[in-house]
């Protein structure tokens, strides 16, 4: 991490590059009360089976009722845990997201939530951003945006509720890079959003438009966070997957995918329960691709040897991306932070004040424009 005064990366407290050959202990789980929106099916419900072995009560929120509450009732026997719930919950309606947490602090042996993924995902079933084909129509017919209420609005919500919802678990401690809180020591608890994107957030998958839309939405969202969430001491960590083998991916998605090398459900699990249970990550994105055998040249590059080349290729399935980007932002933020500095310093006492009197006079403006507004309706 940088040591330079101007440095985003350093106020962030985003923590150094995540090394996928180091050990992770995901029994730090233990006892933590994690949330995850959509977690009936596919990864959500491979998440719930890791971290309920480990010892977390996890609540699972899903529209597909039948679903969830038949993984609950089996993980219940599995882990000899009655604190494994499953909340109706549809995340595109935000007092249905408001009751699911609600509920869920209620259920929580510890009265908080200490971690919240949100990885409730539909794929674009009916892309309608393709241009129409009948040409001759009136006019075209109202777009469908169901992926972007589920995939990027109701990411939104779940964010907005897990920042109010996270801080207020007691003993809660601001994210501190160098520290492991929680674990055994449950005097310090951590809190954590794990964002569930997608290779679609990184680069275009033609005929998904809005998946990719939402899915860049997200990477928008997880880079924006990364920089400030440490101030209500939150850590961010972001996901991208590369396509897995789950319900979401629908017949003609298989058949374009035929023969290919997949993402293993495996890894993406290791990938979220690395960032879940070492509390000193924050700020890191993660994509999990297919496993893949490289050699490493000597300019430090990967190389496909597709298969072992005497002992010297290594299995890669998880890259870092967006490692650094902080670092690079000091230029911009030096450049812009000193001028703007020097700018208001020049400025002055006068126009601060003046500035600050007319900046009133618009609250009081809006004020007045509101309170009518709520009158006329
Ligand atoms: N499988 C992949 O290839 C892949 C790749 C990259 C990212 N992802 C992302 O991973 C996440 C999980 O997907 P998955 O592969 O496990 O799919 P999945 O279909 O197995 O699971 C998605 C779950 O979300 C639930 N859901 C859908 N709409 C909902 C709503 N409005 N409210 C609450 N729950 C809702 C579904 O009922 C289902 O249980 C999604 O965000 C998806 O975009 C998947």
């Amino acid at each position: 991490m940088s040591s330079n005064i101007y440095s985003v990366a350093a106020k962030a407290r985003q923590s150094r590059p995540i090394d996928p050959s180091e050990p992770f202990d995901v029994s730090s789980v233990k006892g933590k009360t994690i949330l995850i929106t959509g977690g009936g099916s596919g990864f959500g419900a491979a998440f719930f089976r890791k971290w309920a072995a480990a010892g977390a009560n996890v609540i699972i929120g899903d529209v597909d009722d039948s679903k969830g509450e038949s993984i609950v009732r089996a993980v219940r026997i599995a882990t000899d845990n009655n604190n494994h719930h499953f909340i109706h919950c549809d995340v595109t309606d935000w007092q249905s997201q408001v009751s699911f947490f609600k509920a869920a602090t209620k259920l929580s042996p510890h009265g908080g939530i200490d971690a919240v993924v949100a990885n409730a995902g539909i794929s674009d079933l009916n892309p309608t951003f393709n241009t129409p084909k009948n040409l001759d129509m009136d006019e075209p017919p109202k777009p469908n945006m169901q992926v972007i209420d589920v995939n990027l609005v109701g990411v939104l919500y779940t964010t907005h509720l897990a920042l109010f919802y996270l801080p207020r678990n007691p003993g809660s401690q601001p994210v501190d890079p160098n520290k492991r809180l929680g674990g055994a020591d449950q005097s310090s608890r951590d809190r954590h959003l794990l964002l569930i994107g997608s290779l679609a957030s990184l680069c275009p998958i033609p005929h998904q438009t809005l998946y990719g839309t939402a899915k860049h939405g997200v990477m928008g969202l997880f880079r924006s966070l990364r920089c400030t969430a440490f101030t209500s001491g939150v850590r961010v960590n972001l996901i991208c997957p590369y396509f897995v083998e789950t319900p979401i991916i629908n017949g003609p998605g298989r058949a374009v995918l035929a023969g290919a090398n997949l993402a293993k459900i495996e890894d993406v699990v290791e990938a979220a329960s690395r960032l879940m249970s070492d509390t000193s990550i924050n700020g890191r994105s993660l994509v999990v691709g297919p496993p893949l055998k490289l050699v490493e040249t000597e300019e430090g590059e990967w190389q496909y040897s597709g298969r072992d080349q005497n002992g010297i290729s290594t299995e890669v399935s998880l890259w870092e991306v967006h490692a650094d980007d902080l670092e690079n932002t000091d230029v911009f933020i030096r450049r812009i932070v000193h001028l703007m500095n020097a700018a208001h310093e020049m400025n002055g006492w006068l126009k601060w004040t003046k500035d600050l009197g007319r900046a009133l006079l618009i609250m009081v403006e809006d004020t007045t424009r509101i309170s009518y507004w709520r009158r006329r309706n």
